[in-house]
């Protein structure tokens, strides 16, 4: 057994996480990593452009690391340089990629939205990813491209390995999403890209707005919400990425659950598609708020900053909130263990094909830490109080790892969380940023 940085071991080896409780408040700041969603972006429209793009803030974790890498297979050049990335793009001709297969690793954007590019592309490629990936539901994407003339096929039953034909040319559409994912729009806005026409989705609420947001930055001009007109060119940017609201959820939400605590966090993107979960702190009861709030890369950015002000109150999370807060309901679960009454949770059935089943998962930890629940198809309701110690499994699912790890904090003894090496998913630095603020996580290596 050797102590190690929570990132991915060897093959055959695990990371188990062990979470001592504190007794005491949690104190600093810092400026979480790069946004996860904004950065894979960042990477891909950069690779499409004409030119040489500099982008800083990036997140360089498991995730988007898969993403650079196809990137790199198909033909962008990346250097770095004093913490930047320079990107020197294709000008939208991609070249085939050398290996047979573009590995996704664990990424569900990576491999959704590259589907789409790959779609309008005039070779054959085949998009892959791990065991958890590979099981992940790829129909969502696949009808709407196939509607708009790819030729994408999923190998397994609607699963990846996704196989891409040489495009014999893409017709627009106007898509209604039944769901309201942000992959599945920005995969068929990406598409729209190489098709005839103007290419428009609708979803049934706002998710994210990334991909909206970015394309003008990168000199893609929509025609209208939502819509991309075949045969735009895109050029080179200089972007900053702000800090991933998902990651710095953790350290908030720890301040708000250990007595004593006050944090910040700086430079934190507040895109209105994503702050379901602060907007569930406060109504909770914590004492947040919010300073230097300004526009940056066409996206809000601000500093947050929390003080743990008394035990939190459990809440009925609205269904229309859950879009905005989708990664960060099995932190807010977490939160519910501790909280003075039944939280409940609805309209969340899209946690159940995450990178794992996230209410099965969470449902399960949560028992073994001795919290009373009772989960739904759609949801869960959690009766919040003590929380015993225990070693839970964390499916190889990065925000689940994390969430158990904060509950760690204030529970009746030490919480080992395990798969942790998964947290590199997306946060790579995670215990780190946290046992600087006076946490005591210590991960360690196992055969
Ligand atoms: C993401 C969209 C969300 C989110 C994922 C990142 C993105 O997925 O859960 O972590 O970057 O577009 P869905 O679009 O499937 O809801």
């Amino acid at each position: 057994m050797h102590k190690v940085p929570v990132h991915k071991v060897l093959p055959g080896h695990t990371v188990i996480l062990t979470v001592t409780p504190l007794d005491a408040g949690l104190h600093g700041g810092f400026r979480p990593p790069g946004d996860k969603s904004i950065s894979h972006r960042a990477m891909i429209f950069a690779s499409l452009a004409a030119g040489c793009s500099q982008l800083s803030g990036l997140l360089e974790s498991e995730d988007t690391l898969a993403t650079l890498h196809a990137c790199e297979q198909l033909g962008a050049v990346v250097e770095r340089r004093d913490g930047k990335l320079f990107i020197t793009g294709t000008a939208g001709k991609l070249q085939p990629p050398a290996g047979a297969t573009l590995d996704m690793g664990n990424s569900g954007t990576a491999m959704r939205l590259l589907a789409g590019v790959l779609s309008g592309q005039p070779f054959d490629s085949t998009l892959s990813g791990d065991a958890s990936l590979n099981s992940r539901p790829m129909r969502r994407i696949v009808a709407p491209l196939q509607l708009m003339g790819a030729r994408i096929e999923p190998r397994g039953e609607g699963t990846a390995p996704l196989v891409i034909r040489a495009s014999t040319g893409l017709t627009g559409i106007e898509y209604a999403s039944p769901v309201a994912s942000a992959q599945i729009k920005s995969c068929v806005l990406l598409a729209g890209l190489y098709a005839s026409g103007v290419t428009r989705v609708t979803e049934p609420c706002l998710s994210r707005d990334h991909t909206e947001r970015m394309l003008p930055l990168f000199g893609v001009k929509l025609p209208a919400a939502c819509s991309v007109t075949g045969g735009s060119k895109l050029k080179a940017a200089i972007f900053d990425v702000p800090g991933d609201i998902s990651s710095a959820v953790f350290a908030l939400a720890a301040a708000a659950l250990v007595p004593g605590s006050e944090v910040t966090l700086r430079h934190v993107g507040l895109n209105p598609t994503r702050k379901g979960f602060l907007d569930c702190l406060q109504e909770m009861g914590a004492e947040l708020q919010v300073s230097a709030a300004r526009d940056q890369s066409a996206e809000p950015v601000g500093d947050i900053r929390l003080r743990f002000n008394g035990r939190l109150r459990a809440i009925d999370v609205p269904a229309s909130r859950v879009p905005d807060m989708i990664d960060e309901l099995p932190l807010l679960m977490a939160l519910a263990a501790t909280a003075d009454g039944v939280t409940r949770i609805r309209a969340a059935a899209e946690l159940r094909v995450k990178e794992s089943d996230r209410l099965a998962v969470m449902a399960a930890g949560l028992k073994t830490l001795g919290v009373e629940l009772q989960e739904c198809p759609d949801g869960i309701d959690i009766n919040g109080g003590r929380v015993a110690g225990g070693r839970v499994a964390s499916a190889g699912d990065h925000r689940c790892a994390m969430s158990f790890a904060v509950l760690g904090l204030v529970a009746g003894d030490a919480v080992q969380v395990e798969s942790a090496e998964y947290i590199a998913t997306s946060y790579p630095g995670f215990s780190e940023d946290m046992n600087r603020l006076g946490a005591d996580m210590q991960a360690v290596v196992q055969e």
